[in-house]
């Protein structure tokens, strides 16, 4: 099962699975985080060429989380360089101040953590409103059951596997069993919604994701570690 509507640009309103022909299950998001940022354009075209599903894009605000990084408008300058969706995970308290910024500027998803405002289902409820689609993640220590009552209101679940805030950290096998929980309570809900798994994806932790019930995963070093040669091979190596 994969999104089948994932190549579909801005499409509003709910995730879609549909058995996949292609078999591109896991959906590959690279984090544009460790990219050369001196290019981006040029390293999200090709990350795009290299066959990733979505891009994923870290935003820091050096107070939610200990690094600052990309503003709307980086997003906006961006966004032309590529179809595929973009997926934009707010490591940002508040968060929504500034959702419909990142919207305009080209947001696909807007991703949330709980802890950044106090009205999770309201935030949740106004990223749709926005027309794009709605995002829970998860840090290490939130548990699962933040989202118990709102699963009407989720098209992704972000796993973090790593304490947000930098690339290059550590996977926490201590995750796993959260993965397995949220597919459970997914599965339970009835709806599409894709799990998402966030920090130190390899192509072994990767399996563990998979095996555990993840639909997609965000990779940063893994997939950048080699330039921009090595993208395709290293985004293949994570379709475990
Ligand atoms: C961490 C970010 C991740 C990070 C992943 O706060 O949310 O998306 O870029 O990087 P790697 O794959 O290097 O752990
Ligand atoms: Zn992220």
């Amino acid at each position: 099962m994969r999104l089948a509507d994932s190549t579909a640009s801005s499409s509003p309103g709910c995730v879609v699975l549909k058995p996949d022909p292609m078999n591109r299950t896991p959906l590959i998001a690279p984090s544009i985080l460790s990219a050369d940022f001196a290019k981006l354009g040029e390293e999200a075209r090709a990350i795009e060429a290299a066959g990733a599903d979505w891009l994923h894009v870290d935003v820091m605000d050096g107070h939610f989380v200990p690094n600052i990084t990309i503003g709307p408008m980086v997003v906006k300058a961006l966004r032309p360089h590529v179809k595929i969706p973009v997926d934009v995970h707010l490591m940002i308290a508040p968060a929504d101040p500034y959702l419909a910024a990142y919207r305009e500027a080209g947001a696909d998803n807007l991703l949330v953590h709980p802890e950044a405002g106090p009205h999770l289902d309201r935030t949740l409820r106004e990223i749709r409103r926005l027309g794009a689609k709605s995002g829970v993640v998860f840090n290490p220590s939130t548990p699962p059951d933040a989202i118990e009552y709102l699963m009407d209101d989720i098209d992704v679940i972000l796993v973090m596997t790593v304490n947000p805030g930098f690339g290059g950290q550590h996977f926490m096998p201590s995750q796993l069993a959260k993965i397995s929980r949220l597919r459970a309570m997914i599965d339970a809900s009835g709806h599409d919604i894709v799990l998402e798994v966030d920090g130190g994806v390899t192509p072994e932790t990767a399996k563990l994701c998979i095996e555990a019930g993840a639909t997609a995963l965000v990779a940063g070093t893994s997939v950048f570690k080699d330039g921009p040669d090595g993208y395709a091979t290293n985004i293949t190596a994570l379709r475990v």
